[in-house]
């Protein structure tokens, strides 16, 4: 196996051709980027060991050369502390992996650089069945498979994680994968959304309290900092965190120690943060709504998960995934598919509601289609085939506008064919035997969540200004305040599985 060393300091080049030629391997060590470039315009390497600091270039800009002539080679970063945020820009850019000076344990770093060879001989890593396991569908689409490497390569190191996603484009889904991939997979995964609370409750949930505290704490209650001991803590929706929440958060991120409410003694932690948002925080932070700091703590590995309209390719997979899952937990003896004509309508459709509204709409038309094995149009729902039709007819490039800027219509029209969704599979699969009650109910529980939505839609599409969205959709700021306040209880809590 051959290696190149790229480091400006001496003793690292001779500590790693002592390591590695013990083992061995070939050594080459460069002490420039410029070296270094020349090095591999020589040669082929199949695993380069590149400082972030050289004296004449970026070690970044190293890493893309050796990236470009030679995609095969596998680059493993050296990184100090101060610069741990670029040595996860550079897994983005492809790296193997990052190192961190000083080096403390050798046999491991050994085995990495072992890794990494063997990787770069083998070709792309096959990743091992966590996704199976999880119902982690993962697709063939570049954007979404750089992801998953990213994710296995941030998984095992404690960073915080920030997920930032349309809604129901897997967000959670993806944090519950990493939590797997990493060594607390034996803890806990506690999902906590900062939204669904007031303020004051999301403080207790979070710290927990002490009896006594407030009015109503008749007994001291952990919260889910403690409760994800030694596991992960999942911050869903953390640019809804208000002020005093944020400056908590911060502090339990810089001392690893927070007090429950009316508590006077510290409590040290043991989770791993992961967090997720559906707003652009770099945006709330400019505009003075996300404090900057918190944010740089959170964001040390940051994943965009691509809307589903960004990976049609994998829309064929899913709509199978989802059928197998409906058909199966309907106990349907033989399994339905799609007619190809309408694969290829769902493939052009825009899915404002992301993958959770593809799984809806494999469950509709599974119900509706009672019995048949051929699914076609007729068995979807009836909204959905309305936005097809004019998606149809629309001229290509107002689609994509609509897509990108405004996306109260899609949303609107998402909700519209969730809820007809809905009353059509009651009427469907309970023939009969229609409970009045249960509609209602679940009628009750969408109308929160349409609320709630339309209203961050609207305040996304005027760039968080309250009076712009308020007068869209004539209303006022307080009563759009006090419905998020008031639609956003509820809890969601996952227990450990
Ligand atoms: N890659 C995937 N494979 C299988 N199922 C998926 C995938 N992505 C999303 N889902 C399913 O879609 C639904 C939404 O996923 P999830 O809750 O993770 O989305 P989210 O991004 O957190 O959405 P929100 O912003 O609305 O909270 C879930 O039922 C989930 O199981
Ligand atoms: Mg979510």
């Amino acid at each position: 196996m051959r290696v190149l060393v790229v480091d400006d300091e001496p003793e690292v080049c001779n500590f790693f051709r002592y390591l590695l030629e013990w083992q061995r391997y070939e050594v080459t060590v460069a002490t420039s980027g410029e070296e270094a470039k020349a090095h591999a315009g020589e040669r082929r390497f199949d695993v380069a060991l590149v400082d972030l600091k050289l004296p004449d270039v970026d070690g970044l800009a190293v890493l893309r050369h050796i990236k470009n002539v030679q995609p095969e080679c596998e680059v493993i970063i050296m990184t100090g502390y101060s610069t741990i945020r670029s040595a996860v820009e550079a897994i983005k850019l492809g790296a193997y992996d990052y190192l961190q000076k000083p080096f403390e344990d050798i046999e491991e770093l050994a085995a990495l650089i072992a890794r990494a060879g063997q990787a770069a001989q083998q070709g792309d890593a096959t990743w091992p069945p966590v996704e199976e396991e999880l119902g982690f569908v993962i697709g063939h689409n570049p954007a979404m498979q750089r992801l998953i490497t990213m994710a296995h390569k941030v998984a095992p190191k404690e960073i915080t994680v920030l997920i930032e996603g349309e809604t129901g484009t897997g967000k959670e889904v993806l944090a519950r994968f990493i939590h797997h991939l990493s060594p607390r997979a034996q803890g806990p995964f506690i999902a906590v959304n900062c939204g669904g609370f007031t303020e004051s409750l999301l403080e207790s949930e979070l710290f927990g309290h002490e009896k006594g505290s407030f009015t109503g704490a008749t007994a001291t209650r952990r919260g889910v900092f403690e409760l994800a001991h030694q596991g992960t803590l999942f911050l869903d929706e953390v640019g809804a965190a208000g002020p005093s929440i944020q400056v908590q958060l911060l502090r339990v991120l810089e001392s690893g120690e927070f007090y429950r409410v009316g508590g006077e003694r510290p409590i040290k932690t043991d989770v791993r943060i992961m967090a997720a948002t559906n707003v652009n925080l770099a945006e709330e932070v400019k505009a003075g709504r996300f404090r900057e700091d918190l944010y740089y703590r959170l964001d040390v590995a940051h994943f965009h998960v691509p809307p589903l309209r960004e990976r049609r390719e994998d829309i064929p997979l899913f709509l199978d995934f989802f059928l197998h899952r409906q058909a199966t937990s309907m106990g349907l003896a033989e399994m339905p598919r799609f007619h190809p004509q309408v694969v290829n309508k769902l493939k052009a459709y825009a899915w404002p509601g992301n993958i959770r509204e593809l799984a809806n709409v494999v469950a509709h038309a599974v119900a509706m289609s009672d019995g048949t094995t051929v699914i076609e149009e007729r068995h979807l729902p009836p909204k959905l085939l309305g936005a097809l039709g004019e998606e149809a007819a629309a001229p290509p490039g107002a689609r994509a506008g609509q897509a990108d800027g405004e996306v109260l219509p899609g949303l609107l029209e998402h909700w519209a064919s969730e809820i007809v969704t809905h009353c059509q599979a009651a009427l469907g699969r309970e023939e009969g035997r229609l409970s009045l009650p249960r509609l209602l109910a679940q009628l009750r529980e969408m109308e929160a969540g349409v609320i709630r939505q339309v209203i961050l839609a609207a305040l996304k599409e005027s760039m968080g200004n309250y009076q712009v969205a308020a007068d869209r959709l004539e209303t006022t700021p307080r009563v759009m305040r006090y419905l998020l306040r008031e639609k956003g209880k509820k809890r969601t809590k996952a227990a450990p599985k």
